[in-house]
């Protein structure tokens, strides 16, 4: 008899406890597991990136940098470019060659390292023809900036950077690509102003 109501006592108190249990697993699903991008560092820095043959343009993004607190990249082709390379005044040395070949790629060098956690990315050029180097395409095609804001900044004899811009915005579906500007004109206070503007 004892016993007895030892099972019944023992019951009682297991039973609404299973069934709490049970209630409270189904109304509250498993966490579903954090993907290797969730647990990242969340994608809140600026990255300035540059590709500069003779320094304008890195001064230039020297200059964003600072200005923005950001970290810089510098995009190094494979193969360096000679100073005979750049003489655009002969037809086909390197340069003119490859802004003639819509499909020419130069290799780069580098790597960003953890690309995820840059919401912002200022992408520096000289104008090469009109427009950005062939080399700024291959540092395009070797990311996914689906997501990202891209600021294009530009040095030149002159041209302006829409051009290129246009093509960015054609490479980069699913970014934000902001107008950019031709830097090396301007003053730093000009370029600190027009910063301040794309409210980053
Ligand atoms: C192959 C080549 C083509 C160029 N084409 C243009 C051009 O179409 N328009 C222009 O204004 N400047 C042109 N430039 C000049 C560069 O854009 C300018 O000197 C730039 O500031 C160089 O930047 P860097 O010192 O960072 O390499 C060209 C330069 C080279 C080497």
């Amino acid at each position: 008899m004892k016993k007895f109501l030892a099972i019944i006592i023992f019951s009682l108190i297991l039973c609404p406890l299973s069934l709490s249990c049970g209630s409270s697993a189904e109304k509250t699903p498993p966490a579903p597991e954090k993907s290797s991008e969730q647990c990242a560092m969340p994608a809140d820095k600026i990255l300035v990136a540059y590709f500069s043959c003779t320094g304008n343009t890195k001064n230039a993004a020297m200059e964003v940098a600072e200005l923005l607190n950001a970290e810089t990249f510098e995009i190094v082709p494979t193969q360096p470019y000679t100073t005979a390379d750049l003489d655009y005044n002969v037809e086909d040395c390197r340069a003119n060659l490859e802004q003639k070949d819509s499909a020419a790629r130069p290799a780069i060098k580098n790597k960003i390292e953890n690309f995820a956690q840059y919401k912002t990315i200022v992408i520096a050029y000289p104008i090469w023809w009109g427009a950005e180097p062939r080399i700024i395409d291959t540092f395009i095609e070797s990311y996914d900036f689906a997501g990202k804001v891209i600021v294009p900044v530009c040095t030149s004899g002159g041209s302006e950077i829409e051009a290129s811009v246009i093509n960015l915005r054609d490479m980069c579906k699913g970014a934000d690509v902001r107008d950019g500007k031709r830097l090396g004109i301007i003053s730093k206070d000009e370029v600190k102003a027009w910063l301040d503007s794309l409210k980053l």
